[in-house]
């Protein structure tokens, strides 16, 4: 009689704590897996510089992906100084020609001189022939760049949403439209990023070179990885969540970076890409002598002139095929 009232209770005790065992660990990994990183958001302050609120646009396209026929499948963002015309022009008779699965756009600042200058009068004139240009008033400055990555992120989430993939290219850079579209289509259609992708990255301290980074902006000794800004490519569902990484990452002038600091938050890895079987990287983030064949195996290349990307475009786009 004792001996099992005994046993009774030795079994109740048991149940019980293996069930306050397992809720706790349940417990504990749904909160782990809800904050992978647990960022704290920025005070306000410091948010504001990178904040697509903070900004308006003085030139706009608002309607451009919902006017076609379907969205495009890869949105070209271009920043672009407002004064370079011509480097617009060698895009737009390039690999930014308008076509049935591609969009090109150019974000542009404030120039120096603001709203009443000659400059902005002019890119009224080129926007109003062209349609493809996004102007918000932050003066346009190398010092800037961050913030012209951040409203195109912004721009994409709120204006194209239904874009497939989109590439914030520069444009002074050759693209392999033609294999980049092929390569796309069997990439993966969510959380993918890629380009020429630098893991070892680390601050620049000494005050006299350009890409100088202060311990007090940034007091880490070596960058996430990132890709290159030359030219990277990502699925356009990664735009809205940039965007919302950014309320937790301090400004740094450095866009690629910047970048890759919130894909940290996101816990999204940029990927290589390589071309089969040389393992050659098709994302080649330095000039190249142009050669057809060559270049009808990587995706960009970059440093050329606008004269030369329209030479070069006059033989890569009816030659590239016979390679
Ligand atoms: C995106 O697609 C949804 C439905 O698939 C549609 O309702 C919406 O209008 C589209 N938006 C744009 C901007 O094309
Ligand atoms: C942009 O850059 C310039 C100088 O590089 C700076 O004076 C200006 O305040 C910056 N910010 C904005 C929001 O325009």
């Amino acid at each position: 009689m004792r001996r099992t009232y005994l046993w009774r209770l030795l079994k109740l005790l048991t149940v019980t704590a293996g069930l306050v065992l397992s809720a706790h660990i349940l417990l504990s990994r749904v909160t782990l897996s809800k904050h992978p990183r647990k960022p704290s958001p920025l005070p306000a302050e410091e948010y504001r510089l990178i904040s697509p609120e903070t900004y308006e646009y003085v030139l706009n396209q608002p309607a451009v992906c919902g006017d076609r026929t379907r969205a495009p499948f890869l949105v070209f963002m271009v920043p672009v100084a407002p004064l370079e015309a011509a480097a617009r022009e060698a895009v737009r008779k390039t690999w930014g020609a308008p076509g049935r699965d591609t969009l090109t756009l150019f974000y542009v600042g404030l120039p120096e001189g603001g709203r009443g200058s000659s400059a902005q009068l002019e890119l009224e004139e080129e926007s109003r022939t062209h349609a493809d240009i996004i102007q918000v008033n932050f003066q346009d400055s190398y010092q800037n760049l961050t913030i012209k990555t951040m409203m195109m992120m912004s721009w994409l989430a709120t204006h194209c949403p239904n874009a497939s993939y989109a590439m914030k290219v520069d444009a002074d850079v050759f693209v392999n439209v033609f294999y980049l579209l092929r390569r796309l289509r069997r990439s993966p259609a969510r959380g993918f990023i890629t380009g020429s992708v630098i893991s070892d990255g680390r601050p620049r301290r000494d005050s006299s070179s350009k890409w100088h980074l202060s311990e007090e902006l940034y007091p880490e000794d070596s960058f996430p990885p990132y890709v290159s800004g030359a030219g990277y490519v990502f699925s356009a569902d990664l735009a809205p969540r940039i965007s919302w990484a950014s309320r937790f990452t301090r400004w740094i002038p450095l866009e690629d970076v910047y970048v890759g600091l919130c894909l940290r938050v996101l816990a999204v890895r940029p990927v290589y890409s390589l071309s089969l079987p040389t393992f050659g990287n098709l994302f080649e983030v330095r000039q190249l002598e142009y050669d057809r064949c060559a270049f009808a195996q990587l995706v960009l290349a970059n440093g050329f002139t606008s004269s030369q990307l329209l030479h070069m475009w006059q033989d890569f786009s009816k030659g590239h095929s016979s390679c």
